[in-house]
């Protein structure tokens, strides 16, 4: 009598083996792929800015981003030390890169690098796009100390300091959001008097 072959353990789990090693290796060749793209990614000079480009030029009126009175021109006198609001440039408005956070505050806690010459009356602007991933920051109002208000990019929780030039804080926003120049017009109303001092969008 024939004995019937039995079948050895290894035997029974060979197929199963062969499926983790080929797992294993689809694994390692997609993130050495991943590796590569981010690398290409940082290298790649074009990619930084994540297309925006604003155009935004001195003289410019600034609008209410927002609300009820989206585009309606900014009053100075609407906005009190320790206010702050989104705002766009008259008639340009439908580009996102053009949007700006727009604050008051104490012209006396303003500490470098703010370049005083591009803030009035306590108005300092930087861009409203975060420079880690595109997202548009927020404003936290500190009412107990208004000094100690900043900008927060919920997305990843960058934080921003606008009286230090919208210093880096915290988070993994990589540089400063970049300021542009307002002043107050005699007639109440906000211009811009500059472009932006640095890069605008993603810097990643
Ligand atoms: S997009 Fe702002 S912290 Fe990531």
């Amino acid at each position: 009598m024939v004995e019937e072959e039995k079948e050895r353990p290894e035997e029974k789990t060979g197929i199963s083996r062969r499926k983790f090693t080929l797992g294993v290796l689809v694994a390692s060749v997609l993130g050495a792929l991943g590796s590569v793209f981010t690398l290409l990614k940082v290298l790649s000079p074009g990619k930084k800015g994540g297309g925006y480009v604003t155009t935004i030029e001195p003289g410019d009126g600034l609008v209410y981003a927002k609300g009820s009175n989206a585009g309606a021109s900014i009053q100075a006198s609407s906005m009190k030390t320790g206010d702050a609001v989104l705002a766009y440039p008259a008639g340009k408005t439908s580009n996102p890169a053009n949007l700006v956070q727009l604050i008051r505050i104490d012209e006396k806690d303003f500490k470098a690098p703010t370049d005083i010459a591009l803030t009035d009356k306590g108005f300092v602007a930087y861009s409203a796009i975060c420079t880690h991933l595109g997202c548009t920051v927020s404003w936290i109002r500190n009412d107990k100390a208004l000094s100690a208000s900043y900008t927060e990019c919920f997305c990843h929780n960058s934080i921003f300091d606008p009286a230090r030039g919208a210093k880096v804080m915290g988070g993994p926003a990589p540089i400063p959001l970049a300021q542009i120049g307002v002043k107050v017009k005699s007639n109440g109303t906000l211009v811009f008097t500059s472009g932006f001092k640095g890069p605008v969008g993603p810097q990643v």
